[in-house]
C-alpha cells in the first residue's frame, strides 16, 4: 500500500500491514534469516533480542522451519530475551526460559552458551548485580543487531510498564495489574502470577540497533494505533519507538484496525464510499460531534473531512436517515427470522421456520457470554439449537477446583459405605496425581480429563439457563486441544472429522461461531480456522447453500454498531438470566468477564446514535464464505 503524506504524518512509526499473522511472521523471519546470513559471511555473530508471550509463536514456529529445511543455521546467532517472571524457577511451566526452549531454541542449534535469559531464579539480593551483568554482556556481544518485540495491553515492550523511563535499563519490575490479569489464565489464576519481573529496560531497547514490534489479533488494536500514532509517553512504553531511527511495527489486519488510516481513512486521504465506509463515517461522525444521526448537519460533515461524502451522497439528511434505517433494520428481537412477517429488512429470513440452529463455542463460556441472550431468545422462539462445545476447556480449571470435587466425592462416598469404594479409589489416585505433579506442572491425562467434566457439568447448567435441555448439549473435545497446552496447539486431520460430522448430521440453517478476529493461536482462532476450512469443504452441499453464518463477538472485543448486521436487544430481565447462566461457570471465576456492562455500553452506543434506547445489546456480523483467505483444506474433505 502507498503511503499518503497525511499517513505518514499521523503514524510517527513505519507500519507493515501484513494479511495474515502467518505472512507478517513471514517477514520478521525473512528479516533475521538475512540479518544471520549477512553476519555470517563477514563471519561475525548476529545478535538478537528476542520476546515471549503468545505473539512469537508464529515466527519461531517459521523459523524452525527454515532451520529443518536447511535454510538458516543459528550457530552464530547470539539471543538476548527481553525478560523474565521474578521470582520464578526456570522449569516453572509458565517461566520464559521454559517456554523458549519448547518453543524454539530446543528446535535449532543456537549453542547453549550463546543463549541469554534474564534469570527469575535468583535471591532478591543478587538481582541488581545480574541486571547490570545483563546490560554488560549485551555490550560486549556488540549490542543488540535486531530486537523482536511483542506488546502487551498497557502498551508495555519487554515488562516496562506504564511509567518506564525512556532511559531505563535492565531492573526488576512491578507487573501492572491488567498484565497480571492477562496472565492470570496461564498460571491457573491471577494470585499466582508473580508480582515482579526482570526486564530489559526502554533504553536498552532503543540501543539496538534495529527493532521490530509485531501484533496480532483485535486484543492489540487500540493499543498498536495508541502506540504509533499517540504521543511519546512514559504510559505507553512503545510509544517510545518513535524516537528510534530504524523501528517498525509488522501487525495483521485485525491488529491494525485502529489506525486513522483502516478506521477513519477519510481523513488521511481521499476514499472510495462503499456502503460499509459510509456507514462507519456517519457513525464516527455521531460519536465525535455528540449528536444523534438523525440531527447530523452539512456542516458537522463538512467540518469533519467528509465533505467528499456530502458530495457524493449527501445532503446530509437524506445521507441520515438512509443509515438510520440501517442501523434500525439491524435490530432485531427475533435472531432466527420472524415467521409471517416481511422479511425485506430484517437480518436473519422469516422461513424456515423453525430453523435448525448450530451454535459453535469454541471453549465453554464463549457461547454464554456473548450470546446468552440470543441463546434464549432462539430457544423462547421455538428453533431447534444445539449447542457444540469444540473444546472441553480442561486447561483453563484450576487445580483447587479439582481439590473441592475429590474432597466432595470421597466424603459422600464415605458416608454412603463400603460399595464406594470405587469412588473413593478414584479420588485419592486423582489427589496422588495432583500431588505428584507440583503446583506448575502439566497436568496428567486423568486430571485433564476430570478437569474437562467439571467444564461440562458448569455449561449444561448454563445452557439450563439459557433454556438448552442437555441433551442439545455437545462436546467434541477436539484432539488439538487435548494434546497440546496454551500456545501449543497443532491443528490436524482428526480435528476436522468431529465438526464435519455435527454439521453434517445438524444441516443447519443458523450456524454461530466466534474466533475470527483472535490472536492466530488462540483456541478460538484455531477453531475458526478448522470450521472456514470445513465449511469451504462442504460448500458445495445443498444445506449448506441455504445456511447463514453468523459471528458472534469475542471475550475481549466487540463489534463497532457500524459493522453490526443484527444487534439482539436484551430486557433487563433477560440480562439478569443471562447473567446468572455465566456465573454457572464457576471454575472460571478468576477470569475477567465484564459482561453486563459491555452488552451495556454496547446498547449506550445505540441509544447514543439516536436508535431506541435498551438496556442491553449483543451483536452480531454475519459471515460470508466468500471472505475467507483460500488455504489448502486440511483433509481431503469425502461427502
Ligand atoms: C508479556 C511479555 C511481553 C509480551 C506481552 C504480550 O507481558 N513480557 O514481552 O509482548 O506479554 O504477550 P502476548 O504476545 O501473549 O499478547
Amino acid at each position: 500500500m502507498k503511503i499518503s503524506s497525511e499517513v505518514e504524518l499521523r503514524e510517527k512509526i513505519k507500519v507493515e500491514i501484513a494479511v495474515s499473522a502467518e505472512a507478517g511472521a513471514a517477514i520478521v523471519a525473512d528479516e533475521i534469516v538475512s540479518l544471520v546470513l549477512k553476519k555470517e559471511a563477514r563471519n561475525e555473530k548476529a545478535v538478537l533480542g528476542l520476546p515471549t508471550g503468545s505473539t512469537p509463536v508464529a515466527l519461531y514456529r517459521e523459523l524452525i522451519r527454515r532451520h529443518r529445511e536447511a535454510l538458516v543455521s543459528f550457530r552464530n546467532v547470539v539471543t538476548f530475551n527481553l525478560d523474565e517472571y521474578f521470582p520464578i524457577t526456570n522449569d516453572h511451566r509458565e517461566s520464559y526460559r521454559r517456554f523458549m526452549g519448547e518453543q524454539f531454541f530446543n528446535h535449532i542449534d543456537v549453542p547453549e552458551s550463546q543463549i541469554h535469559i534474564p534469570d527469575g531464579n535468583l535471591l532478591r539480593e543478587e538481582v541488581f548485580s545480574h541486571c547490570q551483568e545483563y546490560e554488560e554482556l549485551i555490550r560486549l556481544a556488540g549490542g543488540i543487531d535486531l530486537q523482536i518485540l511483542g506488546i502487551g495491553r498497557t502498551g508495555h515492550i519487554g515488562f516496562n510498564e506504564p511509567g518506564s523511563s525512556k532511559s531505563s535499563g535492565t531492573r526488576l519490575v512491578t507487573l501492572d495489574r491488567l498484565t497480571r490479569l492477562d496472565a492470570a489464565r496461564d498460571f491457573l489464576g491471577e494470585k499466582n502470577v508473580p508480582r515482579h519481573a526482570i526486564t530489559m529496560g526502554v533504553g536498552t531497547v532503543l540501543s539496538a540497533k534495529q527493532v521490530i514490534l509485531i501484533a496480532w489479533g483485535n486484543n492489540k488494536a487500540d493499543i498498536v494505533a495508541r502506540a504509533v500514532e499517540g504521543p511519546v509517553t512514559e504510559s505507553v512504553s512503545a510509544s517510545f519507538l518513535q524516537t528510534h531511527s530504524n523501528a517498525r511495527f509488522i501487525v495483521d489486519t485485525p491488529a491494525a484496525s485502529n489506525l486513522t488510516r483502516i478506521n477513519l481513512p477519510w481523513l488521511v486521504g481521499p476514499v472510495a464510499w462503499s456502503e460499509k465506509r459510509t456507514r462507519r463515517a456517519v457513525c464516527w461522525l455521531s460519536s465525535e460531534v455528540n449528536k444523534p444521526v438523525l440531527k447530523l448537519l452539512d456542516e458537522d460533515y463538512n467540518e469533519n473531512g467528509m465533505a467528499e461524502l456530502l458530495i457524493e451522497a449527501g445532503p446530509a439528511y437524506p445521507l441520515n436517515i438512509r443509515i438510520f434505517n440501517e442501523l434500525q433494520h439491524s435490530i432485531t428481537g427475533w435472531p432466527g427470522g420472524k415467521p409471517d412477517a416481511d422479511d425485506t429488512n430484517r437480518p436473519e429470513r422469516a422461513h424456515p421456520f423453525p430453523k435448525r440452529v448450530v451454535v459453535l463455542s469454541p471453549e465453554p463460556m464463549d457461547d454464554v457470554v456473548s450470546m446468552g441472550g440470543t441463546l434464549s431468545r432462539l430457544v423462547d422462539q421455538g428453533h431447534l439449537v444445539e449447542v457444540v462445545y469444540m473444546t472441553s476447556g480442561d486447561l483453563g480449571v484450576p487445580d483447587a477446583e479439582v481439590g473441592k470435587f475429590t474432597n466432595n466425592l470421597n466424603e459422600t462416598a464415605c458416608c454412603l459405605g463400603r460399595e464406594w469404594n470405587p469412588q473413593v479409589e478414584y479420588c485419592q489416585q486423582i489427589m496422588e496425581l495432583l500431588n505428584r505433579k507440583g503446583l506448575f506442572d502439566y497436568d496428567s491425562n486423568e486430571v485433564r480429563q476430570l478437569k474437562g467434566l467439571l467444564r461440562r457439568a458448569e455449561v449444561r447448567e448454563a445452557c439450563w439457563g439459557c433454556g438448552i435441555d442437555p441433551e442439545h448439549v455437545h462436546f467434541l473435545d477436539l484432539p488439538f486441544y487435548q494434546k497440546g497446552h496454551y500456545r501449543q496447539f497443532h491443528l490436524s486431520d482428526d480435528d476436522l472429522k468431529p465438526l464435519l460430522n455435527v454439521l453434517r448430521h445438524y444441516q443447519p440453517h443458523q450456524i454461530y461461531i466466534t474466533g475470527n478476529r483472535e490472536n492466530p493461536i488462540s483456541v478460538q482462532a484455531l477453531c475458526f480456522e478448522l470450521f472456514s476450512r470445513a465449511y469451504r469443504g462442504i460448500s458445495d452441499e445443498a444445506w449448506v447453500r441455504d445456511c447463514h453464518v453468523w459471528l458472534y463477538s469475542g471475550r475481549e472485543w466487540t463489534f463497532s454498531p457500524f459493522e453490526v448486521d443484527m444487534a439482539v436487544p436484551m430486557s433487563p430481565a433477560q440480562l439478569a438470566q443471562k447473567m446468572e447462566a455465566i456465573d454457572q461457570h464457576q471454575t472460571q471465576r478468576s477470569q475477567t468477564i465484564h459482561n453486563a456492562e459491555r452488552d451495556r455500553s454496547t446498547a449506550c452506543l445505540y441509544d447514543k446514535l439516536g436508535l431506541a434506547e435498551y438496556e442491553a445489546i449483543e451483536v452480531f456480523q454475519r459471515w460470508r464464505s466468500e471472505l475467507i483467505k483460500t488455504k489448502a483444506p486440511l483433509a481431503v474433505i469425502e461427502s
